[in-house]
């Protein structure tokens, strides 16, 4: 058995919470600023609702607020965190901010562990980039990974790759709404209806990504074996490469990194 605790149960936080919850070897304890939502989750997920002191108790401790708000949060838990006789890891989710940001906040140097959660992590297909500070032991870090794995797929990094990572991972998901909504809408200028036509495409995303996931077969092999001679996939292909497809997606990951 091991605790997590949340401290901030918006939107990623609350995301992470109810992948952990999965795991009956978790026990949860979820603070929020607001106790209403920290007490909602809970009914949804079960746990304990404690404030941010109690939250800092845990095995594993999860920093959800905004990024902005962090500067708020970090004297109260600095000090619950120094008075810590037990091993403890901390768990950053704020996005563009160092895992040397996050410990000068904290004026002390503890185990922390970065991570950068997407929203397919509330459907448990987030793909989580994370890099580990020193003193974070790979006993730890095997822990980290089998409380959160419900989660989705987590990626190690080296810290300074996450934020470029964080531009296919982060943005990617709206980047991809884009494509499925276009599509679907192409689908219904054919005369499909708008459901049907937005379950076709969101279903074809999702199943090419797993296609090319599960055979490691590059995209660009994958596409070939779709596009028969003469045949009309090509032409759509065609027809994406004329409307600058590729220069769009490319500049998309850059502007944001960019941001
Ligand atoms: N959303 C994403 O897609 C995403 C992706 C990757 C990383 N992240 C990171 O995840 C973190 C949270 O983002 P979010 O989108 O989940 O934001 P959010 O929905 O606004 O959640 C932040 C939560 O923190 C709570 N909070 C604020 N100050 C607090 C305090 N002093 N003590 C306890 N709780 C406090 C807020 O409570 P109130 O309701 O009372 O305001 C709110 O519920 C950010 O660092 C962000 O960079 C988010």
């Amino acid at each position: 058995m091991r605790t997590l605790g949340f401290i901030g149960t918006g939107n990623m936080g609350s995301a992470l919470a109810e992948a952990a919850a999965k795991n009956p070897d978790n026990r949860l304890l979820l603070a929020n600023r607001g106790k209403q939502k920290a007490e909602a989750l809970k009914e949804k997920i079960g746990g304990t609702v404690t404030d941010n002191r109690g939250a800092a108790e845990a095995d594993f401790i999860f920093l959800g607020v905004k990024p902005q708000m962090l500067q708020e949060v970090t004297p109260e838990l600095s000090e619950a965190l120094r008075s810590r006789i037990t091993p403890f890891t901390l768990i950053s989710m704020a996005a563009v901010t160092s895992i040397a940001k996050i410990r000068e906040l904290l004026g002390f140097s503890c185990p922390v562990i970065r991570i950068m959660p997407n929203t397919p992590v509330a459907v448990g297909e987030g793909v989580i980039l994370y890099a580990c500070s020193d003193g974070v032991t790979p006993e730890t870090e095997r822990e980290f990974l089998c409380a959160m794995s419900a989660a989705g797929r987590f990626l190690k990094v080296e810290e300074r790759l996450i934020d470029a990572g964080a531009c296919i991972s982060g943005c990617g998901p709206a980047f991809v709404d884009l494509f499925i909504e276009a599509m679907a809408d192409g689908g219904v200028a054919c005369g499909l209806p708008r459901a049907l036509a937005l379950e076709l495409a969101a279903a074809t995303v999702s199943g090419s990504s797993k296609l090319m996931l599960e055979t490691g077969k590059h995209p660009a092999q994958l596409k070939d074996e779709v596009c028969s001679p003469g045949g009309t996939t090509i032409q759509g292909v065609r027809a994406l490469e004329k409307g600058g497809l590729r220069s769009a997606v490319m500049e998309a990951v850059i502007a944001a990194f960019h941001k």
